[in-house]
């Protein structure tokens, strides 16, 4: 038989966390059947001169056990408020949660919107999945042009098996969306992620992004695109950027051109950011091929207009410092905490 010590050792290690378990416990020890009572009953078979010891370390059991019984009670009756969504004690400190920032890639594509939108670009959105008559052929690409080939467009395999599908190569293809439904003067970035089929290394991506520039009027001339393009660097680099542009090709522009800004770094004096050339490379450019102009119905008679493209990363890579653009593609945090000031 258990002594009145083991059930005192019993009840206050009892634990119970169901409304179940408390009811259990009560009856146990309180129901008229239970514990408390069998030892009242016993009262009467003990030695009268033990009687009134035995009968205050009942009570004291008694006591124990309607202790542990409202402390059972009062955290049962916590957790249903807390379940049922208070009351919550709004006086208690908040955990803190920490503010997020904006990832690189997002600040240089506002920061090169932002410049372009005050001399009244607009900007145009279009699809990651791309035809090849709006990533390729309306761009003026011939039919065997090395860009089309497998090395460097990820293709998509359709059912239908007809058609030819790709990830776009380029955000070029929302400049063929833009001008097949909207009638010059046309004057709109496009801003997008673009997929090439090339080894990751901390130069190259299989996904990177853009943004390009389409500017469609009346009498535009290269001129004016060296302008708008040397407003745009000073914007971005510094007010003593200088420019330069070097002859280059892409089938949709002619002329072509690279066009290479000042290093910022360095001011032109040479150092290992601009390879001691003074200058940094920073976007393609030209003016739209007529051919490319009558692919999206635009009369190459009577407009004209130049485009240009540049790679966000790139850009980003210039301005942070950043060496290897893997980075921001990976989400590590301790990378991206830093740019939480700007
Ligand atoms: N589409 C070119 C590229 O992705 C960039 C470019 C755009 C060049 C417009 C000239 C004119 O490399």
């Amino acid at each position: 038989m258990s002594t009145l010590q083991d059930h005192l050792t019993e009840v206050e290690g009892y634990i119970a966390t169901t409304k179940e378990e408390v009811e259990s416990f009560r009856l146990k020890y309180l129901s008229k059947k239970g514990i408390l009572a069998d030892l009242f009953a016993e009262m009467k078979n003990i030695a009268p001169d033990q009687r009134k010891e035995y009968g205050q370390q009942v009570n004291e059991l008694k006591v124990k056990v309607e202790e542990k019984l409202t402390s059972f009670q009062s955290i049962l009756e916590a957790a249903e408020d807390v379940a049922a969504g208070g009351p919550v004690d709004l006086t208690l400190p908040a955990a803190p949660m920490p503010i997020g920032s904006r990832h690189p890639i997002t600040l240089i594509r506002n920061r090169i919107i932002s410049i372009f939108t005050r001399i009244g670009f607009t900007v145009s959105d279009g699809p990651e999945i791309e035809d090849d008559w709006h990533n390729f052929t309306a761009l003026n690409f011939p039919e065997n042009h090395p860009a089309r080939d497998m090395q460097d467009t990820f293709f998509i395999e359709m059912k239908s098996g007809s058609q030819s599908v790709a990830l776009r190569t380029h955000t070029s293809s929302v400049q063929v969306r833009v001008m097949e439904t909207t009638k010059p003067p046309i004057r709109s970035l496009m801003p997008g992620r673009v997929f090439r089929n090339e080894a990751i290394s901390a130069r190259a991506h299989c996904f990177f992004h853009q943004v390009e520039g389409l500017y469609i009027d009346e009498g535009v001339t290269f001129a004016d695109m060296k302008q708008t393009l040397l407003y745009f660097s000073r914007e971005m680099f510094g007010a003593e950027t200088q420019i330069r542009l070097r002859p280059s090709y892409f089938p949709f522009t002619e002329p072509s051109a690279e066009m290479d800004v000042t290093c910022e770094i360095c001011k032109g004096k040479g150092c290992n950011v601009c390879k001691y050339t003074g200058w940094l490379e920073i976007m393609g450019c030209g003016m739209v091929d007529p051919n490319v102009l009558r692919n999206c119905g635009i009369d190459p008679d009577k407009y004209s207009g130049f485009a240009f493209g540049m790679g966000i990363e790139r850009i980003a890579m210039l301005k942070y410092g950043v060496k290897d653009l893997r980075l921001f593609s990976e989400n590590d945090v301790r990378f991206l905490r830093q740019f939480a000031a700007e």
